[in-house]
């Protein structure tokens, strides 16, 4: 099975469980969205409104800044993944809750372990204090981190949510300087990972 077909029978199974908390109130699940290939995982907060309308993540106003983010560097949706730390909209687009993070929990993780991405951008405090416990993002978005999360190492470069970015000019400008850092990051991941390759098939040649 490639990585979508895993995903399809992950959102399958997820569009089945009926333990998930926030699912009552939602119209529709919003599993998540693009290339599973494409190096790059985005995780946002949960759906708004349209998002659970029409089933797909960061299609409204944050979703159209999100979508400049990617193009100022070369990106369209399609050629990344995103998705949401709640898959179900909360009732008055509240925050999510501590135990609803956990129960969705198991299905980012789903995600995050099938698409094995080279980054992952955690946009918002919600998907940073996943891999970032007591973080603050002022002083980290940008950077980027090695998290080990359930036994893989992942580079986690947490960011400014872009609904954040559209009520101040100055988030505004550190988020576009912070993506802009995105293709460099991708870079240095592939070539250490060339070299740690190399390196693997002399010391089976020795
Ligand atoms: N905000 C999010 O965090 N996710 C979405 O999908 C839409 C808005």
């Amino acid at each position: 099975m490639n990585k979508q077909e895993k995903l399809d029978e992950l959102k399958k199974k997820m569009s089945l469980d009926e333990s998930l908390p926030l699912r009552k109130g939602a119209t529709n699940l919003v599993f998540g969205v693009g290339n599973p290939d494409g190096g790059i995982l985005l995780i946002g907060e949960g759906p708004g409104y349209w998002e659970d309308q029409k089933g797909e993540p960061f299609i409204g106003n944050a979703g159209k800044f999100l979508d400049s983010l990617l193009l100022s560097i070369k990106l369209q949706r399609r050629d990344v993944y995103i998705t949401n730390v709640v898959h179900h909209r909360p009732p008055e687009n509240r925050d999510p809750l501590p135990s609803e993070i956990v129960s969705y929990g198991r299905y980012l993780d789903g995600i995050i372990d099938i698409i094995d991405p080279e980054i992952i951008v955690t946009l918002g405090r919600f998907s940073m204090g996943k891999f970032l416990p007591d973080t603050k993002i002022s002083s980290v978005h940008g950077k980027k981190f090695t998290v080990n999360w359930n036994d893989k190492d992942y580079i986690v470069v947490p960011m400014y949510h872009p609904a954040a970015g559209l009520r101040s000019i100055g988030v505004k400008r550190e988020t576009m300087s912070d993506f802009a850092k995105l293709p460099e990051y991708l870079a240095e991941v592939k070539n250490n990972k060339e070299i740690n390759k190399k390196e693997a098939e002399q010391m089976n040649l020795i």
